[in-house]
C-alpha cells in the first residue's frame, strides 16, 4: 500500500517536472518562470533575458528573413543562422561555374561579402501587454465584424503611436485566441550579406534522408553580417554601409553540453496548436496529412529524377525541392506520432473532463461539442482547400499566372506593370524547368479529379475541360501558354495588347477557373464556419484557463520571440533502443559514402579526420556534431540560439526528431527533442576545414 502511494507520488512528481519542459514563454513575462528554470539549473535572471533597461540577450536575436532565427556573434554585427535558412540566398549567388551551394563560400574580408537584396532581420525593440487598452474598446454587445474593426483600429493607433517619431515599426498581436494582446516594436535592418557557408555536403548533410530523424549530423549552419548606414541605424543597402555595431552578442562556450545539462533556445516559433480540438487532430492526421503527403510525394519523384538527370537543374531546383521535402516528411512524422501515442482520444477525453467541469459554467457549457460539429462541417471544404493548395497553386505555372495577375490588378501605367512583370519572370525563369511542371501537373490534377468530390470541379473551357484527358490538357496548356516559354512571355512583356493577349492565355484562363470557384464556392463557406470556431475557441481558451488554474499556460507560437527551455536529454524512439544525446565525427565517417549524393562529404574533411587535425575544437579524442534536448521548438526556431545555464552559446537549432514532430499539436516529454549543431562542430569547420580564422578572431569565446 504504502509502496504503491510512493510510486504514484513519483510518477504525479516526474509528470509535473518533465510537463513543464512543454512551453514557449513570452519573454516579458519570463520572470514567473525563474524559480522552475533556476530549480533546473539556469544562473541567469529575467533581466539577463528581456529587458528594457539593459542590453540583454534578446537584444542578440534576430528574425532572420520570413521564417527563421539568427544570433550575433560578433561585435560587428557577425550572424549566424542555419545553412537551410541561408539557402536560397546563397542559391541565388550560385551559377554552374561558381556553385557555392556545392562548394560552400567563404568571405576573406569584408568586401568580398555578398550583399542579398530582400533579406532583412528584425530586433525586438520591446513588448508590452496592451489586452486592458483593446478591452477598453471592445464590449459584449458587439458583432463579431464590430469586434475585429474595432481591435483593428486600436491596434493600429497603438502601433503607430509606440513608433512615431522614431524608425521602428509595430505590431499588435492576438495571444490565447484573441483573449491577450501584446505590442511589438521591432527595428529592421535591411543590408545583410552572406559571409560564409559550408558546401552542402556540410551543411546539408544526409539531405532530405536525414531530415527530421536522429541520430544526425548535419553541419546546418552559415554565416551573415548585419550592415549599417550613419549613426548605425537600418539603411538600405549601400557600399559605404559599416558592419553592425550590436548592443549585444552571444560569447560562445566550447565546453560542450552533457546529459541533463539546462538549455535554453531564444528564437521566434511559428506557429503551434497546442489548444486543438480532438475532430480537428483527427482531420489532420487521418485525412489531410495522407492526401498532402501523397500529393508532394508525387512532386518530388519528378523533381528528383529530372535533377539527378542535369546539373543545372539540380541548382535550379535545390531550394524548391528542399521545402517541398521539409513538410512531407514533416507531415508523415506528426500523424505518426499522433497515431501512436493515441492522442486523438486523449484529447477526446481531456474535453469531457472539461465539459463535466462546465456543467457548472453556463458560459462555457457545451462548447467542445459545438467545436467537434463544426469541424466536421467544415470537412469537404477544408479538404477542397487542401486539393487547392497542394495540388493547383502549387503547380508553378499557375502559381506564376497568380503572380502575374497580382501585379496587373494594382493600380499604375502600363509601363510600370510591363516592367514589374519583366523583373518578376526574370527570377522566375532563372529556376524554372519546364518539364517538370508539367509532368508533375498531370500527376497532380489526376488526384485532384480522382480525390476531391466532383461538385469541386470547376468548369473550363474547350481544350482546358476536365472532361478531357489530363495528359492532353497538360499538352495544350504547356504548349499554348506564354507563361511556359520564357520567349513568348518576353514578347507579351512588350506588346501594348499585353493585358488582352494574358487574360486569354491558357494558363490565366486555368488558374481563373480555379481561382474563381474556389473564392465563390470554397471560401465562404470555409470563413464563415472558421469564423464561428474562432470564436468558440476564444471562450474554449479562457474556459481551459480557468479549468486548469494550476497550470501554467502559454499562448500558441505566431512567429513573436519566445524562450523555451529544458534539458539534454537521450530518448527511447522504439521498444529495446536508446539513443545517446551527443552525435561525434566520428558518425559522418560512419555515413560517408561517394556513392550516395546524400553522404558524400568533401575530401577535405576525409583529410582532417584521418590526420585527427582537430585542432582546439577537439572533446574526448572527437568533434561533437549535433546534440538533442527537450526544449519545445517549432518551425521558426531553426538558427535560434542554444545556451547554457551561463547565457552562453552552446548550440544553433536546427530541427526536431522525427517521433517528436507531433509537439505542434501534443508535446510528449518523452519523445519530443529539439536537434542542435554543437558550436564546436561550426568552429571546427570555420578554422579547420574553411581556413576562416578571422572569423573566430571577431568572436568572444570562453573556456
Ligand atoms: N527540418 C528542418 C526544418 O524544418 C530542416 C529543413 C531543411 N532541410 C531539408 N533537408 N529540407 O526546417
Ligand atoms: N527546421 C525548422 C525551421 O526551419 C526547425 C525545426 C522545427 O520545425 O522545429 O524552423
Amino acid at each position: 500500500m504504502k509502496r504503491s502511494f510512493l510510486l504514484v507520488a513519483l510518477f504525479l512528481l516526474t509528470v509535473a517536472f518533465s510537463r513543464a519542459d512543454e512551453g514557449m514563454w513570452l519573454p516579458s513575462l519570463i520572470k514567473e518562470r525563474i524559480p522552475d528554470m533556476q530549480m533546473k539549473g539556469f544562473r541567469l535572471t529575467a533581466e539577463d533575458l528581456y529587458s528594457i533597461n539593459q542590453a540583454c540577450l534578446k537584444d542578440a536575436i534576430v528574425q532572420f528573413g520570413s521564417g527563421c532565427t539568427g544570433e550575433l556573434i560578433s561585435d560587428k554585427g557577425l550572424i549566424l543562422t542555419n545553412h537551410h535558412c541561408g539557402y536560397s540566398y546563397i542559391q541565388a549567388h550560385s551559377s554552374l561555374e561558381e556553385d557555392y551551394l556545392k562548394d560552400g563560400f567563404w568571405a576573406g574580408n569584408l568586401s568580398e561579402e555578398l550583399p542579398n537584396p530582400g533579406l532583412t532581420v528584425k530586433f525586438l525593440v520591446r513588448m508590452d501587454d496592451v489586452t486592458g487598452i483593446i478591452n477598453n474598446e471592445l464590449s459584449d454587445t458587439m458583432s463579431e465584424a464590430e469586434r475585429n474593426a474595432a481591435i483593428a483600429k486600436i491596434s493600429h493607433t497603438i502601433a503607430s503611436e509606440a513608433v512615431k517619431g522614431t524608425h521602428y515599426s509595430a505590431k499588435v498581436e492576438a495571444m490565447y485566441y484573441g483573449n491577450q494582446f501584446f505590442l511589438f516594436v521591432y527595428e529592421i535592418y535591411k543590408d545583410i550579406r552572406l559571409v560564409g557557408a559550408p558546401p552542402s555536403s556540410i551543411g546539408k548533410f544526409g539531405g532530405d534522408t536525414d531530415n527530421w530523424m536522429w541520430p544526425r549530423h548535419t553541419g546546418d549552419f552559415s554565416i551573415f553580417r548585419i550592415y549599417a548606414g550613419p549613426g548605425n541605424k537600418p539603411a538600405a543597402y549601400s557600399k559605404d554601409n559599416l558592419p553592425y555595431k550590436p548592443k549585444k552578442f552571444f560569447s560562445i562556450s566550447v565546453n560542450g553540453v552533457n546529459e541533463g545539462d539546462f538549455t535554453l533556445v531564444y528564437g521566434f516559433p511559428g506557429r503551434t496548436q497546442e489548444y486543438l480540438h480532438s475532430e480537428a487532430i483527427r482531420y489532420v492526421s487521418e485525412v489531410s496529412n495522407p492526401h498532402k503527403i501523397n500529393l508532394r510525394g508525387l512532386r518530388l519523384g519528378v523533381q528528383q529524377k529530372e535533377m539527378s538527370n542535369d546539373r543545372t537543374v539540380r541548382i535550379q531546383y535545390s531550394s524548391k525541392n528542399a521545402n517541398v521535402a521539409n513538410a512531407w516528411k514533416k507531415w508523415q512524422g506528426e500523424a505518426k506520432g499522433i497515431k501512436s501515442l493515441n492522442i486523438v482520444l486523449k484529447r477526446a477525453d481531456y474535453e469531457k473532463r472539461f465539459e463535466k467541469w462546465a456543467e457548472e459554467y453556463p458560459q462555457y457549457r457545451g462548447i467542445t461539442g459545438k467545436l467537434g460539429e463544426l469541424y466536421k462541417q467544415t470537412e469537404s471544404c477544408s479538404f477542397a482547400n487542401d486539393y487547392y493548395n497542394e495540388a493547383i497553386i502549387s503547380n508553378e505555372i499557375l502559381k506564376f499566372a497568380e503572380q502575374i495577375k497580382g501585379v496587373l490588378s494594382k493600380k499604375g501605367d502600363f509601363f510600370t506593370k510591363s516592367n514589374s512583370i519583366a523583373s518578376m519572370a526574370e527570377k522566375y525563369y532563372k529556376d524554372y524547368y519546364m518539364p517538370i511542371d508539367k509532368q508533375s501537373f498531370i500527376l497532380l490534377m489526376k488526384e485532384y479529379l480522382k480525390n476531391v468530390p466532383e461538385k469541386f470541379h470547376p468548369n473550363l473551357p474547350g481544350e482546358l475541360s476536365l472532361e478531357n484527358s489530363v495528359e492532353n490538357i497538360a499538352d495544350y496548356l504547356f504548349k499554348n501558354s506564354a507563361l511556359a516559354d520564357k520567349q513568348k512571355l518576353h514578347n507579351y512583356i512588350h506588346d501594348s495588347l499585353m493585358i488582352v493577349k494574358l487574360n486569354q492565355d491558357p494558363a490565366f484562363l486555368m488558374h481563373e477557373a480555379f481561382f474563381s470557384f474556389h473564392r465563390n464556392n470554397v471560401k465562404p463557406m470555409l470563413d464563415s464556419l472558421n469564423k464561428e470556431i474562432t470564436i468558440l475557441y476564444r471562450s474554449y481558451m479562457r474556459g481551459q484557463m480557468e479549468f486548469e488554474r494550476e497550470k501554467a499556460f502559454y499562448p500558441d507560437a505566431n512567429l513573436t520571440l519566445r524562450i523555451t527551455y529544458g534539458k539534454v536529454s537521450g530518448y527511447r524512439p522504439l521498444d529495446a533502443v536508446k539513443y545517446k544525446h551527443l552525435s561525434t565525427i566520428e558518425g559522418i565517417m560512419e555515413k560517408d559514402n561517394p556513392e550516395i549524393f546524400d553522404y558524400d562529404i568533401p575530401q577535405r574533411l576525409r583529410d582532417l579526420y584521418s590526420d585527427w587535425n582537430f585542432g582546439r575544437w577537439e572533446s574526448n579524442g572527437t568533434i561533437p556534431v549535433c546534440f538533442i534536448a527537450t526544449n519545445h521548438t517549432s518551425g521558426g526556431n531553426s538558427g535560434s540560439p542554444v545556451i547554457n545555464a551561463d547565457g552562453d552559446l552552446v548550440g544553433i537549432n536546427f530541427d526536431r526528431v522525427w517521433e517528436g514532430t507531433m509537439s505542434d499539436i501534443a508535446f510528449n516529454p518523452d519523445l519530443c527533442r529539439n536537434i542542435s549543431l554543437d558550436i564546436r562542430y561550426v568552429l571546427f569547420i570555420i578554422d579547420k576545414f574553411a581556413g576562416a580564422g578571422h572569423l573566430i578572431d571577431e568572436m568572444e569565446i570562453v573556456k
